[in-house]
């Protein structure tokens, strides 16, 4: 049986709720073709069945996984050229210019989905940047979907995922064929976390950033929670270090947090106050 307004109208309340995703009723559709496999595992039959389910046995497992079915995961090694241009001829060599005392970065790779915006980041420091090799550097990649996280900590990608946006030196260069797949090397491992985080709920414990990547997950945030998201990235990014949005984002309703600069083309963000740099042993 098909399912009523009503019915979708739930769905979209449950991915709401669970994860802060808005799901414009135009996309009604998108629910049938990515829960409908859920729905059979949970034993119901048809989508309609499986909405009675998730509202009378208020199964937390079924709600969580709602949402994390109804996200979209795109990405792609050096997603965006113009960003990494960027990245690579002004925002990487700032920061490393400024942290040499310390040796330290900290980066977090906020919706990392399945992990190549991290991967990307650590290939441009040890390409371009070899001196970090030697530096305590951790990029820290969050997804809210589990599936996701777990993809990225295994680092391993197939054929179609590093022919996508991955040149072919640095596919040589940094992951080894196994088979069908390509895996990560121990060396961009070793620079890279991943841990499952919902940027909409309180977060958890987290050191302070000198590089936050926010890029391709506003979109499907309300505003409200979008304020709430810039509130956080503001606590969590040094007061000398750097936001950066998607191409088609921008932090218009946190003027008063950031303020945005222009530089290789693309627009970047630094945190407006002076903070105390925060200890933390992260
Ligand atoms: C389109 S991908 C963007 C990936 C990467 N940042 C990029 O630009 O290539 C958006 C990611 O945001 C994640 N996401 C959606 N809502 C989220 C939330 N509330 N907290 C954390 N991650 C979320 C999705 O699971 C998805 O993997």
């Amino acid at each position: 049986m098909a399912c009523t307004d009503s019915d979708y109208a739930y769905l979209r309340e449950v991915v709401l709720k669970q994860s802060a995703n808005l799901i414009d009723p135009s996309r009604n559709s998108l629910f049938d073709a990515k829960l409908t496999p859920i729905a059979h595992k949970a034993g119901a039959t048809n989508l309609q069945d499986f909405v009675r389910l998730l509202q009378t046995e208020r199964r937390t497992h079924l709600h969580r996984a709602v949402a994390e079915a109804m996200t979209i995961n795109e990405t792609s090694f050096f997603r965006d050229v113009k960003t990494f241009n960027l990245l690579r001829e002004t925002i990487l060599p700032e920061l490393v210019e400024r942290r040499r005392a310390s040796r330290r970065l900290r980066i977090w790779s906020a919706a990392s989905s399945t992990g190549q915006e991290a991967y990307s980041i650590a290939m441009l420091l040890l390409e371009h940047l070899p001196e970090t090799a030697y530096w305590d550097i951790k990029i820290i990649g969050t997804d809210i979907s589990r599936r996701v996280v777990e993809y990225a900590q295994q680092g391993r990608y197939r054929r179609l995922e590093v022919n996508r946006g991955l040149p072919a030196r640095m596919l040589l260069k940094y992951m080894t064929r196994d088979e069908e797949e390509w895996e990560i090397s121990s060396r961009l491992r070793a620079m890279c976390e991943f841990q499952q985080l919902n940027l909409c709920a309180p977060l958890p414990s987290l050191p302070e950033f000198d590089l936050v990547l926010l890029r391709n997950v506003l979109l499907y945030f309300s505003q409200e929670d979008r304020s709430h998201v810039f509130a956080a990235m503001h606590r969590l990014t040094a007061a000398d270090g750097y936001l950066l949005l998607g191409n088609a984002e921008q932090a218009e309703d946190s003027t008063n947090l950031f303020e945005a600069e222009f530089a290789a083309e693309s627009f970047f963000y630094r945190p407006l106050r002076d903070s105390v740099q925060r200890k933390s042993d992260y």
